[in-house]
């Protein structure tokens, strides 16, 4: 019985594995290495500041991160600027202030600001949202098979125009590999060298696209690197209690033993 029960678990796994890889096949997400990955995975600080600059230089012209408070910039595990470069980097940003009626420059406490004009969705949780792609049904298998996650998504929508485009009801439309249906109303943003880094870093296409990526990822779980920790203080606690519980069920059930041995 527990052995065609276990027969047919396996079976189903397969199963939805094949699918997550046949879903797949349309587009093309690329396997791509990051820091993060993994149980013991962490953010690379300097590709999170790297990443930061082409969002800001590039993205932030059509994109919001309007969930992202400014402060966490700050933040240790994330992107860790020195507290005197995150005020200086919110103030150089517009913010529009309902109660004056007006934009002034940005504080701390404030969050990035939406930008919705090009009609771009907000990228403050996308890197979480997009984590499920090709998955069936959006069910994240590609995630639980192959550790890949929104931030390999992202990167691969960055690095995925093919060149052509076509108009579509008045749209340009641009060819990209890993976008579900082939077509995406995203003009390239990146071609490479669209950025200076500071300290002559790779800035090529795939290089700009991980940092990007790796920052996005940031954005949509800063403290991915907190949840991990808590898992293994987790999973440290049950195999203490488990000991015990034996030790315990040794010790309760001696007594029984015994007497059922001496009788
Ligand atoms: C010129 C404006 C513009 C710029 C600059 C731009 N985007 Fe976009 N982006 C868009 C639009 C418009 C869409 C919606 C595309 C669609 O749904 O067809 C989009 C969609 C996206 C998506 C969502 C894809 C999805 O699955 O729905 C991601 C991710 C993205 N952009 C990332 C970026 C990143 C990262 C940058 C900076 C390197 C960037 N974009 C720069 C306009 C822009």
């Amino acid at each position: 019985m527990i052995k065609k029960l276990t027969l047919s678990a396996i079976a189903a796994v397969g199963l939805l594995a094949g699918a997550a890889n046949a879903a797949g096949g349309e587009t093309h997400i690329e396997d791509f290495d990051f820091s993060f990955e993994g149980p013991f995975g962490k953010f690379d600080q300097n590709q999170l500041q790297r990443g930061l600059k082409v969002y800001t230089e590039i993205c932030s012209g059509c994109h919001g991160l309007q969930y992202v408070p400014l402060r966490t910039l700050h933040d240790e595990g994330g992107v860790g600027l020195p507290e005197d470069q995150m005020i200086a980097y919110a103030a150089g940003i517009d913010i529009y202030d309902p109660e004056i009626d007006d934009y002034r420059s940005g504080k701390p406490t404030d969050n990035f600001p939406a930008n919705t004009a090009a009609g771009a969705p907000d990228l403050s949780l996308m890197a979480k949202a997009r984590a499920g792609f090709s998955g069936p049904l959006g069910t994240g298998m590609n995630q639980l098979f192959k550790g890949m996650g929104g931030a390999e998504y992202i990167a691969s929508i960055l690095t995925g125009y093919t060149g052509h485009e076509k108009v579509e009801a008045g749209v340009t439309l641009y060819e990209n590999s890993a976008f579900p249906g082939g077509w995406i109303s995203m003009a390239p943003p990146l071609y490479g060298e669209d950025v200076d880094f500071d300290d002559h870093h790779d800035n090529s296409l795939h290089h700009e696209s991980m940092d990007t990526a790796a920052f996005l990822m940031w954005a949509a779980e800063p403290k991915m690197m907190a949840r991990k920790e808590t898992g293994f203080i987790g999973v440290f606690i049950l195999i203490v209690l488990s000991v015990l519980l034996y030790a315990t069920n040794k010790t309760l059930w001696a007594p029984v033993k015994r007497k059922a041995k001496e009788s």
